[in-house]
């Protein structure tokens, strides 16, 4: 993970939820117009998923703009360079036909097409707040479902503890994939009951529209009281196992990061504190929350356990 602060971005930049609101108008009524002139809806409306439910797990924090949550971004598949070359780089990956394979300790393996994916359950919008490890945090009105109506599907056996998340490789398109500095493909792991737990979010898209390629198209991991490297892009495959699984940035540098990899005030990163972070747009630093504010939902997932020993 790289090291550049977000001093480049002014607070003006943030969109107002009027202003989400607003284009979200404007979608529904470019749509209606398309089908007006006998055209597919696609062809003008953008707005993929016009049904989508509120969730009470939403924050009521207002959401940073499209534009700081889809050029600001960490996708080291795409190289090392920086949080702008997701952006640049990212629409050169293929994310159709795609398919996700659920694995391992389970009843029913089975590969889904991601369009049978898209209709596990009925999708909501989600707004979490996003910390990221490095310091800056951002606030995503993300589009999904939780990740237990997909486990469901396949039924863990009683022997899955873990679950692991494997994520998309293209050479052709990710030139970090060239770069020794990680075990590719980027993987993941969660422990089952974090896994199951209610807030863990398969997100399929953002500000109502299908996820862009550099948040991690077709589906991605959302884990919001996890510092923001626990929630794998562009995910490919699912295994359920009974051992903790291996994780990327655990591998390469396991005193930095922990499996565990809760949001946690108190302990810091060797290299950055974990006390305050910077709210992308904002210019004041603020106080980062246990749990990245989700303790009264997490925290006895964890109770019993030493988290400084299980960072
Ligand atoms: N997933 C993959 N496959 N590759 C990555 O480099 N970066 C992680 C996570 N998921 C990453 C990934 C990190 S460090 C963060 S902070 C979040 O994605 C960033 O998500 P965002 O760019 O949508 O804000």
């Amino acid at each position: 993970m790289l090291i550049k602060r977000p001093d480049d971005i002014a607070p003006s930049e943030i969109t107002p939820r009027e202003l989400f609101e607003q284009r979200r108008a404007f979608i529904k009524a470019a749509g209606a117009l398309a089908l007006a002139a006998g055209l597919p809806a696609e062809a003008w409306a953008r707005e993929a998923f016009p049904n989508l439910q509120k969730s009470a797990y939403s924050t009521l924090e207002p959401p940073n703009s499209f534009r700081d949550i889809t050029t600001y971004n960490n996708f080291v598949e795409f190289g090392f360079g920086g949080k702008s070359q997701p952006a640049e780089r990212a629409g050169a990956m293929k994310t159709r036909p795609w398919t996700v394979s659920i694995e391992g300790l389970v009843q029913k393996p089975r590969t889904f097409a991601i369009e049978d994916v898209f209709r596990i359950a009925p999708l909501e919008e989600r707004i979490y707040r996003l910390r990221c490890v490095e310091g800056w945090s951002m606030v995503i009105p993300w589009v999904g479902f939780p990740l237990n109506a997909l486990l469901k599907q396949i039924e863990p056996l009683g022997s899955a503890k873990f679950v692991e998340f494997i994520t998309h490789m293209e050479p052709a398109t990710m030139p970090g994939l060239r770069q020794p500095f990680l075990d590719w493909p980027y993987t993941e792991g969660l422990r089952l009951d974090e896994a199951l737990h209610p807030l863990t979010l398969i997100a399929i898209g953002l500000y109502g529209e299908e996820l862009p390629n550099q948040n991690g198209a077709p589906l991605r991991l959302v884990v919001p009281w996890k510092y923001g490297f626990k929630s794998g892009k562009s995910i490919v495959k699912i295994r359920l196992t009974d051992k903790e699984p291996k994780t990327t940035w655990n591998l390469a540098q396991p005193e930095e990061y922990g499996f565990y990899a809760n949001v946690n005030p108190d302990v810091d990163h060797p290299r950055w504190s974990q006390e305050k972070e910077r709210r992308i747009g904002e210019f004041f630093k603020r106080k980062t929350l246990p749990f990245n504010g989700y303790a009264d939902q997490v925290a006895q997932l964890y109770a019993g356990i030493d988290l400084r020993k299980y960072y």
